[in-house]
């Protein structure tokens, strides 16, 4: 009899190659090399390229690569239409999914002699920056502003999103976040893309299934619940009746727990003293010190660990990003990861299709209209 695992936790669905979690040690690795390394000294081209190829770039690579990218940004005229046709009080997410959706639907053909699954996966991770930072500026009623042809991916993003030359801390601190964030092995939002190619549905369609996994407040979606959590609280010292209250209430605090962390994760080392940094340069360390409480308290009262979304939460505040632009700037870094995974997932493929284990009734009969009409009557 087979035995059913509720949200599949501990099953092992597939064999990768690209990022491995030791839950209980809270070590992440990227192709074997360690994260912190990564968050110290790499950049989101190299660790895009890393997690798609195998290995770290040569410079001509990495050069060749960032530019590839430059060079994909921009989108078509049609989808900055498309996004200022829909409705004004769309969901950020909402938007994204849909335009992302369409741009295959206006890009270039495939240059002959190029893995279109590469071609494709480099366009939609240059653009998703793109259509994110339109969004916002169309909403705010201005125009998009032109993607910059050079400079890093986080560079770009920031000049887009609001105008003008980034500070370079936050340049800085949304590297590190598009670093951190790009892959974490088969969360939910990366099976839904490995699902989704496993079908040999192309590219684009699984990175719109992971879209929508990713919007949902337990994945990707909990950054934006942190921070309105944290701006209810208002004030450190307000953080311990709050928590208490959600906890009595049997409430999740968003931003804590996770599938397989079972210690400090390890993404969190380096989001926390972003968080402080950014806080100090900006002479506000509020949303950090109530972070800061809110670790204390819920560490104290359930065991529970922040994961990578918590101090994600006050890093992007502190930035200036509105909240509910939160998630798709998660999709911005996560890109690299479902593209990473949906390479590998076309390289061995095998349908994926589970079973479930039947609880419904048996042997019912089936009873005509006229029959139900006359019980019911
Ligand atoms: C991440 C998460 C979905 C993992 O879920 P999971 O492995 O299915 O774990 P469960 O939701 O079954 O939780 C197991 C237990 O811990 C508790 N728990 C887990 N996360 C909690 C949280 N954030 N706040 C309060 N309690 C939590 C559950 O209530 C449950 O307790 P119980 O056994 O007494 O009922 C879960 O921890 C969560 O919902 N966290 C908040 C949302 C979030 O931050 N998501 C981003 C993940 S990166």
């Amino acid at each position: 009899m087979p035995l059913t695992k509720a949200g599949l936790e501990d099953v092992v669905a597939a064999n990768s190659a690209i990022c491995d979690i030791i839950g209980g040690e809270g070590k992440l690795t990227y192709r074997g090399i360690d994260i912190h390394e990564l968050a110290l000294h790499s950049s989101f081209e190299e660790t895009t390229y890393l997690l798609w190829f195998g290995s770290l770039p040569a410079e001509a690579s990495l050069r060749q690569f960032t530019a590839d990218l430059a060079a994909r940004r921009r989108l078509p005229d049609e989808i900055i239409a498309l996004v200022r046709r829909l409705p004004s009080h769309a969901r950020p997410m909402d938007l994204l999914r849909t335009a992302v959706s369409a741009l295959p639907l206006y890009a270039p053909p495939v240059p002959q002699g190029t893995d279109p699954t590469v071609e494709r996966a480099t366009r939609v991770t240059a653009q998703m920056a793109t259509i994110v930072a339109a969004c916002e500026q169309i909403r705010r009623g201005h125009e998009p502003v032109e993607p910059p042809r050079e400079g890093s991916h986080a560079e770009s993003f920031l000049r887009m999103l609001f105008g003008g030359e980034p500070d370079r801390l936050a340049v800085r601190a949304m590297d590190l976040a598009l670093i951190l964030h790009a892959d974490h092995e088969l969360n939910a939002s990366t099976f839904a893309a490995r699902v989704t190619a496993a079908t040999l549905a192309d590219i684009d369609a699984a990175v719109v299934a992971a879209i929508g996994a990713l919007s949902g407040p337990l994945h990707g979606g909990a950054n934006e619940q942190v921070m309105r959590m944290l701006q209810e609280i208002g004030e450190p010292s307000e953080a311990e009746a709050h928590v208490a209250e959600l906890l009595a209430a049997h409430k999740k605090v968003y931003g804590f727990g996770h599938r397989v962390y079972r210690t400090e994760d390890p993404r969190v080392t380096h989001l926390r003293e972003m968080s402080r940094r950014l806080g100090q340069q900006g002479g506000d360390l509020r949303w950090y010190e109530i972070s800061r409480r809110v670790e204390e308290v819920v560490q104290e009262r359930k065991h529970l660990y922040p994961n990578v979304d918590f101090y994600s939460a006050s890093c992007y505040f502190s930035m200036g990003i509105p909240v509910d632009m939160f998630t798709p700037v998660f999709a911005v870094s996560r890109i690299s990861g479902w593209a990473a995974h949906v390479l590998e997932q076309y390289a061995d493929n095998r349908l994926i299709r589970p079973r479930a284990e039947y609880v419904g009734e048996r042997d019912v009969p089936y009873r005509p209209m006229a029959e139900r009409v006359r019980a019911a009557g």
